[in-house]
């Protein structure tokens, strides 16, 4: 018996092998006791039989995914439905498990089950399997072949031919940052297929056209089935309506790939698929007048033509959160109830504000709705219309909308007497017209105190506008989901007092100070630019002080065609980024040609200026070297490994490491790099940024960028730290021959560290420093600088484990 063991466990092992090579393998069966491991989110995914849907791990940004079905002959992965879309998991160790007894579970690195499949009651017994069908439904049968859970039964924001739209089915979009919107498509609670804007404040259906019967819609009342189903042909039939097809597709036809979608602009759209390219072209709208979608401008927010739809704030308000329509506007005035200030009423013609009426009068005078409205000081402004006398004093103003239809009647806004605001209504268009008139956008704005003037300019300059808006309309929605996530890792490790505040300083920073400055502010704050506190590759940075008596550094980005990119590049990271030993990025102004960034203003300058200065005033002793060293390591770690976007500086170099008071380091420019998406190791970069003397050699044969470049520069930082000499001046010329000066030196330290004398790193250290300097410490530094020299990236260190390196050798931590 004994000398068969060895063989039974090499069979064990040959039997575990295979199981790996099979699970790593596509296939459209997840089996009990099995599981899918983040890591391997290229490999691990089921696939339909027929290929057209995979599921598995999708990665939302960086380090955060969803467990997600895509459409997989999509030019693009077109997500159809997702476990966790308001919950992403992190990129290691997250995993999906079916575990034996039937419950399907989501777990994060943390082994926190974010997500399961729900199961009513006790069916979830004798579970075959779990399987991705051709119709993108992923279901788990049971021994006997029923299904006892399936995809189809809860969809995110996308339906696919042959689901169903149930008493309990709701669709919500899913906005740019994968967060869910504002938006309902489901039955409501007359069983008529709506779509309903959902916000706390109001909660109001705009499709069908709330301002029809049930039955001039063409619907019908109670029809307790309840069921809509889109089937084959790009045809949505529903219960509520009378002959049954509610929508169809402009290209009706069998064998067309369709997805009808609640898209985060509150409208529904259904697709078809071009299998030859792989796009998507849009077969049928449920609104075809955008202005008509509720809540798109937010609360107090008009909509209207210019021909394209645009948000305005009403006289007297103005946009409550930059680049954020969804937060509306906000009155420039406060009135208590109790104060009798004087009002007055500003009539906007052809302006609407949908719903939210306090009551309806009817043939009544226009002076009567007038004080009706005066004397309530709830009242926000009245609809009158004069024929029939009708009144409708608003609570609230939501769903606002001006356009000269029918429909859309008089407003009379309640301002206080005092506000000084033009009569200048706002501007509209009939976008039902064959050829909308052409506005003067500028001449609109006259009477509307609009926080960005810019956005109203007309032509390219709006469509570049619309794209910049959505960028830091993303940045916003992302800080919130981006804050709840952090917090999520960061609460759950063990953390010390000082990373807690760091938190919670970061969480400040991201709510309330990043905000946008207008030019007038930026020319105020820093005097004209009168101090110039540094320039570089990218810009001027001057000194300035804001209203608030925060001194700031202001970057006027120069070379602005160029500049727009790399500004909008910044902008995109802004928001997510905070670390002690990061600049920190206040705001921005982006106004005309102009664009400035509003940093933290760090009191001792650039690490260049102070260690390589002529006449040196302050030497850094060894002790803030050392720090120096640990904390532009920490602050790189942090872009490299845990913002949840991967950040590559790409540009480290004394100069853009600056110091504080108590010459802590803060990385500064970091925004300015390209993110890298996951498997960045396939990105290319397709502008060449670095400093010479700084860059690895990997650039300079254009091989693609990794995060080993920013190590490469961070070699070089630890050698002028311990010089004291800007190692690339030791060799002039171009770029390679300072990297065959470098290579060679790298070669000698190498060479003398393996030696163990002491003199050796001796001769090396800054003779500044007059032989006060740790030997321990300076060993481990130079070590690193070697290893984070090598011209092989593979061989360089990550900046992670450079900080567990000289951690232990952190005499202020010990
Ligand atoms: C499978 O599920 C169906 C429906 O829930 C149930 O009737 C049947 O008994 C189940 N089969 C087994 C083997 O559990
Ligand atoms: C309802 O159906 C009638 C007849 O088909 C059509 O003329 C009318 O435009 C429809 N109404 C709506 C609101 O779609
Ligand atoms: C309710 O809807 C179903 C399914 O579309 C349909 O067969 C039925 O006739 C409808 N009932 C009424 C009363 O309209
Ligand atoms: C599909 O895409 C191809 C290539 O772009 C194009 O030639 C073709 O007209 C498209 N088909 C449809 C139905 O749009
Ligand atoms: C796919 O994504 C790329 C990059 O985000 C984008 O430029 C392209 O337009 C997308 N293609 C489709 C079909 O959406
Ligand atoms: C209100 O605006 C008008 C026109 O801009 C101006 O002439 C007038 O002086 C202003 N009144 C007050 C009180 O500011
Ligand atoms: C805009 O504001 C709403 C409401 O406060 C918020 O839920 C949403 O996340 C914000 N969106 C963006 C794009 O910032």
């Amino acid at each position: 018996m004994v000398p068969a063991l060895p063989t039974h466990i090499a069979t064990v092992s040959l039997l575990s092998f295979f199981t790996l090579v099979s699970s790593a393998a596509n296939r459209d069966i997840l089996r009990p006791g099995t599981s899918l491991a983040v890591e391997a989110y290229q490999s691990e995914i089921l696939q339909s039989p027929d290929g057209s849907f995979s599921c598995g791990f999708y990665g939302v940004y960086g380090n955060a995914f969803t467990f997600s079905i895509w459409y997989s002959k999509a030019a693009n992965k077109t997500v159809v439905w997702s476990a966790n879309r308001d919950r992403p998991v992190h990129s290691r160790r997250s995993a999906l498990t079916l575990h034996k007894d039937g419950n399907m579970v989501l777990t994060d690195y943390d082994d926190a089950v974010v997500w399961q499949a729900d199961d009513d009651g006790n069916s979830r017994r004798n579970v075959q399997h779990v399987q991705l069908l051709d119709t993108g439904n992923l279901v788990m049968k049971n021994t006997s072949g029923r299904i006892i859970w399936q995809s189809f039964d809860s969809p995110t924001d996308t339906l696919l031919p042959a689901q169903r739209i149930m008493a309990a089915t709701n669709l919500v979009p899913t906005t740019q940052s994968h967060a869910p919107g504002n938006y309902i498509f489901r039955f409501n609670d007359i069983s008529v297929l709506s779509l309903i804007y959902d916000v706390p404040e109001v909660s109001d259906i705009y499709w069908p056209n709330p301002d029809n019967s049930v039955y001039e819609n063409n619907r019908s009342r109670y029809n307790s089935t309840r069921l809509a189903i889109l089937d084959n042909n790009g045809i949505l039939a529903s219960s509520d309506f009378a002959d049954g097809v509610l929508l169809k597709a402009s290209d009706a036809a069998p064998g067309i790939r369709r997805r009808l979608t609640l898209d985060p602009d509150g409208n529904l759209r259904l697709y078809s698929l071009n299998d030859s390219d792989g796009m998507w072209s849009v077969s049928m709208v449920a609104i075809s007048q955008p202005c008509t979608i509720h809540g798109i401008c937010g609360q107090n927010g008009i909509c209207h033509y210019s021909p394209e739809p645009t948000c305005s704030c009403p006289p007297g308000y103005v946009m409550t959160n930059p680049g954020n329509w969804t937060q509306g506007c906000t009155a420039s005035f406060n009135i208590p109830c109790h104060d009798q200030e004087p009002m007055k009423f500003v009539k906007l013609p052809h302006t609407d504000f949908w719903g939210s009426d306090q009551k309806r009068l009817l043939g009544v005078s226009f002076e009567t709705c007038r004080n009706s409205c005066i004397s309530d000081c709830t009242c926000k402004g009245f609809q009158y219309q004069q024929g029939a006398g009708s009144c409708y004093p608003k609570a609230l103003l939501f769903n606002g909308k001006s356009c000269a239809t029918p429909s859309v009647r008089t407003i009379y806004l309640k301002l206080p007497a005092r506000l000084n605001v033009s009569d200048t209504p706002i501007p509209q268009s009939n976008v039902l017209d064959p050829a909308p008139p052409r506005l003067d956008c500028n001449q609109m704005s006259r009477g509307i105190r609009y926080p960005f003037p810019d956005l109203h300019k007309t032509g390219d300059e709006e469509l570049n506008w619309l794209y910049f808006y959505s960028f830091i309309v993303a940045i916003f929605v992302f800080e919130a989901s981006f804050i709840t996530f952090a917090w999520f890792f960061v609460l759950r490790r063990e953390m010390r007092p000082s990373e807690m505040w760091a938190a919670e300083e970061g969480y400040r920073v991201m709510t309330s100070h990043f905000r946008r400055y207008s030019y007038r502010e930026l020319v105020e704050a820093t005097r004209k630019f009168r101090v110039e506190l540094g320039r570089g590759s990218s810009g001027t940075v001057y000194k300035g002080v804001l209203e608030d008596e925060r001194p700031v550094a202001v970057k006027k980005l120069e070379n602005v065609s160029r500049g727009k990119e790399e500004f909008q590049a910044e902008l995109s990271v802004i928001g997510r980024i905070y670390h002690m030993n990061l600049a920190r990025i206040w705001g921005f102004c982006s106004e005309g040609s102009h664009r400035l960034l509003v940093c933290e203003y760090v009191e001792n300058g650039s690490l260049a200026n102070i260690l390589f200065k002529d006449q040196k005033t302050v030497v850094l002793d060894w002790k803030q070297r050392f720090n120096i060293a640990l904390g532009v390591a920490k602050g790189l770690a942090y872009l490299h490994h845990e913002c949840l976007e991967w950040v590559i500086h790409c540009d480290v170099k004394p100069e853009n490491i600056l110091l504080d008071t108590n010459f802590e380091p803060k990385i500064t420019d970091f925004g300015l790099a390209k993110l890298l998406n996951r498997g960045g190791a396939t990105q290319n970069m397709s502008q060449v940024r670095g400093t010479i003397g700084y860059i690895a050699p990997e650039w300079v044969s254009s091989l693609p960028i990794t995060a080993k470049v920013d190590v490469y520069s961070y070699g070089v930082v630890l050698l002028e730290l311990l010089s004291g000499t800007r190692v690339s001046e030791l060799a002039v010329g171009s770029g390679a021959e300072v990297h065959s000066m470098l290579q060679k030196l790298v070669r000698v330290l190498a060479d003398k560290l393996g030696g163990h004398k002491e003199s050796s790193i001796n001769e090396f250290v800054d003779p500044e420093l007059g032989g006060r300097f740790s030997y321990v410490q300076a060993r481990t530094m130079l070590k690193l600088a070697v290893s984070c020299l090598q011209e092989d990236r593979n061989k360089r260190p990550t900046m992670e484990s450079v900080v567990q390196t000289l951690l232990p050798f952190d005499e202020a931590s010990s």
